[in-house]
């Protein structure tokens, strides 16, 4: 055993048996032309499953709405093509040990007309953004909300027709539950905004209709982030109080896991206290947390995750991470970049074989190894 040891030990909660501590985190390949994972996407979770990556949490996969998605090539979580190499992906993770969870992705308003699938349909938001006297956002109504919403319910339902171990939402970043939770993306007048709680509306409707679709003992994670792409100062949160105040209903709806993303997990979320916002999620809300941020890797900045600069990572020690898993502050790691060039990560951790690790580049973004 190694100092990592921490990391390899299993999880539990209810009918979720994770045999290690680390998460895959959800991450965009623009593999899958024509909206179905195929053997290539099969292959690399398998081989990050067979590595001692305890969840996958696939990469955004778009629900089953005109609207929601945002960029070329990116699997669909609808359809029977679809639907069938999700099973695929489903069966080569099971067999080599691993679990894993569709993250369901709606963009929202990140979408332009001109995307696939049907390249006239505009981006669908809390509000209606016109320009050169073109709709480019559509404003969303009450029966848009109602068919968004009943997107994810079917998606969940199709999850678990399938064997996935559960669902993650997609509630962060400044996609389309991000931008009704946040002010700087919702005005609107009627109970789908106004305050925190009012902004969260649709979210609680949303999880409350997913858990009604699967059942009460299928895990419901559900990721948010204070940062948008869009702003990365951005908060929804300025105090433990409201994060407790913004925790509370989404929990009664029905999340089993909070998954709290950071670009840098040993930023203390609140002054005063040395807790990251998945700590002071687990200490708020009684629920296990998942943590992401840098983890392995220097922190170098990145600022775009499909952007343009060039941009190296390089490996770094996990001792502060492992001392705050020691001290319960979290329950799960989600490890993002790392894991993306090198499928043998978890491993290398396991196996003490640090110097092994391959540093992050850009160029990693091109292959799907
Ligand atoms: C190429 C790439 C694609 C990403 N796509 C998604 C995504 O589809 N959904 C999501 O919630 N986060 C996405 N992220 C964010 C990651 O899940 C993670 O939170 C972030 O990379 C920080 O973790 P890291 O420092 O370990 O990479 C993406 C990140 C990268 C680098």
């Amino acid at each position: 055993m190694t100092a990592a040891q921490a990391l390899f030990q299993p999880f539990e909660l209810g009918a979720l048996h994770l045999p290690t501590r680390i998460v895959m985190a959800p991450m965009t390949r623009s593999f899958s032309p024509g909206g179905a994972p195929n053997a290539a996407v099969v292959e690399y979770y398998r081989r990050r499953a067979a590595a001692g990556v305890g969840l996958i949490i696939t990469e955004g996969t778009t629900v089953g709405h005109p609207a929601a998605n945002g960029y070329p090539n990116v699997p669909h979580f609808y359809g029977e093509d679809a639907l069938a190499g999700w099973k695929q992906v489903v069966e080569a993770v099971h067999a080599a040990g691993g679990k894993i969870v569709p993250q369901l992705w709606h963009v929202g308003s990140v979408r332009r007309l001109g995307t696939e699938p049907d390249p006239s349909v505009p981006g669908f938001g809390p509000m209606e953004k016109v320009k050169d006297g073109q709709v480019i956002v559509h404003g969303m109504t009450r029966q848009d909300i109602q068919d968004v919403i009943g997107a994810f319910a079917q998606a969940a339902r199709d999850a678990q027709a399938i064997g996935m171990d559960g669902v993650e939402i997609h509630g962060a970043h400044g996609y389309l539950i991000d931008q009704f939770f946040w002010e700087g993306s919702n005005q609107r007048s009627d109970e789908y905004g106004g305050s925190l709680a009012a902004r969260s509306r649709f979210a609680i409707e949303l999880v409350e209709a997913v858990r009604a679709a699967v059942g009460p003992d299928f895990p419901i994670i559900f990721r948010f982030s204070q940062w948008k792409q869009q702003d990365y100062s951005a908060r929804l949160v300025q105090t433990p109080e409201e994060l407790q105040a913004f925790l509370e209903p989404l929990s009664a709806a029905g999340v089993d896991i909070f998954h709290c993303s950071t670009r840098r997990f040993w930023i203390p979320e609140f002054e005063g206290s040395e807790l990251n916002l998945a700590g002071w999620t687990r200490k708020l809300s009684g629920k296990p947390t998942i943590t992401v941020g840098s983890v392995g890797l220097d922190g170098s900045e990145f600022t775009q995750f499909f952007g343009k600069t060039d941009e190296i990572a390089q490996p770094s020690s996990l001792e502060g991470l492992l001392e705050r898993l020691d001290q319960q502050e979290f329950d799960l790691v989600a490890v993002g970049r790392a894991l993306l060039v090198d499928p043998d990560w978890a491993a290398k951790v396991r196996e003490g074989r640090e110097r092994d690790i391959l540093p992050f580049s850009r160029e990693a973004l091109k292959t799907l190894v």
